[in-house]
């Protein structure tokens, strides 16, 4: 995945295309580039690593032009060097271009372009397209004409803005991959992400598959896959911009840690009753006769998928969480009466839109949860259901983890409530009750966490177990998750039955076992007992009162609450340990090593 952004308006592009770059940081990180449009041709500047040395290198340079592109990279075709960083230029240096997504096709493009005399000097797909722009000008098209015929020629996904020497226009383009126009007065935007330019304007048009656009300084005209001339809605998003910085923060995923108060409350907002002690989900589709339910997606997003499908289970509704990427080898095809559900947070994972596809084709209803409105995952879902979190730019989900749980509890109570053969969700009341409260529950366990403290004395160690039971698994797979992520320390997550048939091999007293014990589940007392006999140190994550406190080494408290909130405010502790322990290892904790926030490749 890459980032994107263009602008054009009054004033210098350069400052808003950097601190656009700056926003998209978190799509890729291993070079960055910009082009303007000078008086007088293109400047690119471009290098390997990351914005801010783009940023450094370009510090003392002044340019009043008004209009250009920039990308940040994370490499696909071609190792993060200055010369595969974007943007590509033909040799000339008359057409610039940055480009998201892959042209499946570049080799064959590139071989003709060869024999016709085009030179090419880097090892990407990219470098194809600005080439073949400058090979249907040389034969006297328009520049727009050029960019269409060029649009033509590829296949694969791809978002792409470009500019021409000459021209006073930005071209740009979406198949598969997310592009969105900002709107501002006398200014417009195009970016990957809303992020980019929100500081700028909050007023958005979310670009079609298959739309083509030039942007000019007084307007703007679309072309749809049909060659027809569009307007699309503009659109205002509900993000603010103080929701984009690190504010008082150090990074951005402690900051995300300690949003989850408010973007709980969002998730939950006007979708409780608590008057009639239910849920009151907009879900607009017929969920009454459904027979079987499989919840899709990748790392967090498939933890999230576990612990709906646990609850799911828990109401005799028989679900399966699967590993997207595992989609069609290990599912058989679904009952014409299945429900699909796609987790995910930025709704363009790869892997979790080739499963959502085939249960398109599949023709069973599906359903999106995700973060980020009109992304691809929402548009080709029958229904999205926004779990409202905020912009998430931390690369380790954090706020997105809880909220997609939730939003998969209520999800659950809506399907138990309307499906003739589904039992009604254990102490409906409490839950809904408690999910009121959750909100101020994570600020308390935000206050009062020993996290911090038992990242210090647990530093050192050779390997982190992380152990629990039906809901506490998925927590204690995510726990792990978060930890190996950021800290790059092994760390493993459990079925807390499953450490007996294998795993206490390798427990020793190097290997700390963290026990989510944060409902019910006096077997995994035994199970950390057993770990505990062969010398490994117990940390309880469970309510003061629970059975596992007694035998623990040390505490993780969490209130206790209906399951789904308490084994929520266990995972809070987790997400503080792996933050607090990746800090003291001085790790890249919102860029860690070799991840990027979402992975647009199977
Ligand atoms: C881990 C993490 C990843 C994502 C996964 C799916 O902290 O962020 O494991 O959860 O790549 O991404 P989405 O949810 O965007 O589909």
């Amino acid at each position: 995945m890459c980032g994107i952004i263009a602008h054009i308006g009054e004033d210098s592009a350069l400052s808003p295309l950097i601190t656009g770059l700056e926003k998209l940081e978190y799509r890729g990180y291993d070079s960055a580039g910009v082009a303007v449009k000078n008086g007088s041709g293109l400047d690119v500047w471009k290098c390997s690593g990351r914005v801010s040395d783009l940023k450094n290198s370009i510090d003392d340079v002044e340019t009043k032009a008004n209009l250009g592109i920039g990308h940040t990279r994370w490499s696909t075709h071609g190792p993060p060097t200055d010369t595969n960083a974007h943007p590509h230029t033909d040799v000339s240096e008359r057409v610039a271009v940055v480009h998201n997504g892959i042209v499946e096709n570049y080799e064959r493009i590139k071989e003709i372009l060869i024999g016709e005399g085009y030179e090419f000097t880097s090892d990407t797909d990219t470098e194809v397209i600005p080439n073949l722009v400058s090979y249907y000008l040389d034969r006297g098209n328009e520049p727009v004409a050029a960019f269409q015929h060029t649009i033509e020629d590829l296949e694969g996904s791809y978002a792409i803005a470009a500019v021409i020497d000459g021209n006073d226009s930005i071209y740009a383009a979406r198949q598969g991959s997310p592009l969105v126009l900002g709107v501002g007065d006398d200014e417009y935007y195009l970016a990957s992400d809303v992020p980019a330019f929100l500081d700028h304007t909050d007023e958005v048009v979310y670009l079609e598959d298959g739309d083509m656009v030039e942007v000019m300084t007084d307007g703007v005209t679309i072309v749809d896959e049909n060659d027809q001339l569009v307007q699309r809605e503009i659109e205002q998003v509900d993000w603010q911009p103080d929701e984009t910085g690190k504010g008082q923060y150090d990074h951005f995923m402690i900051k995300e840690i300690h949003t989850q108060p408010t973007s709980l409350q969002k998730t939950i907002e006007g979708r409780l009753d608590p008057d009639e002690g239910t849920t009151d989900l907009d879900v607009d589709m017929d969920l009454s006769d459904i027979d079987s339910v499989h919840l899709v997606g990748c790392g967090t997003s498939y933890h999230a998928a576990l612990f709906g499908a646990s609850l799911l289970n828990r109401c005799d509704v028989s679900a399966r969480a699967i590993r997207a990427s595992e989609y069609d080898l290990n599912t058989g095809t679904p009952s014409e009466n299945a429900l699909f559900i796609a987790v995910t947070q930025s709704g363009e994972t790869a892997d979790t839109l080739g499963a959502l596809r085939r249960a398109n084709d599949a023709g069973v209803d599906t359903i999106a949860v995700t973060n980020v409105v009109q992304s691809t995952a929402a548009r080709e879902a029958d229904e999205p259901l926004y779990i409202r979190a905020g912009p998430e730019i931390g690369v380790a989900a954090t706020k997105t983890f809880s909220s997609q749980a939730v939003m998969l509890t209520l999800l659950g109570q809506h399907i138990s409530s309307v499906n003739a053969d589904a039992s009604r969700v254990d102490n409906l009341d409490q839950l809904v009750s408690d999910l009121q409260e959750l909100p101020d529950a994570v600020e308390q366990t935000l206050q009062t966490s020993d996290a911090a403290r038992l990242a210090k004395k647990y530093l050192d160690n050779d390997s982190y177990f992380f152990i629990g039971r039906g809901l506490g698994c998925s927590v204690a797979k995510e726990g792990a998750l978060k930890f190996k992520e950021i800290t790059y320390e092994h760390a493993e997550g459990f079925a807390s039955g499953e450490l007996k048939h294998g795993p206490l091999a390798l427990v020793t007293e190097e290997t700390p076992v963290f026990a989510i014990c944060a409902d019910d589940c006096e077997k995994t007392v035994t199970n950390a007992k057993e770990a505990q006999t062969r010398g490994a140190p117990i940390v309880a994550v469970s309510p003061p009162s629970h059975a596992i406190a007694d035998t623990a080494d040390e505490h993780l408290y969490v209130p206790e609450m209906h399951p789904v909130c308490s084994n929520l405010l266990a995972n809070v502790q987790l997400q503080l340990l792996s933050y607090h322990c990746a800090t003291e290892l001085d790790r890249a904790i919102d860029k860690p090593r070799n991840l990027a926030k979402s992975v647009t490749v199977e």
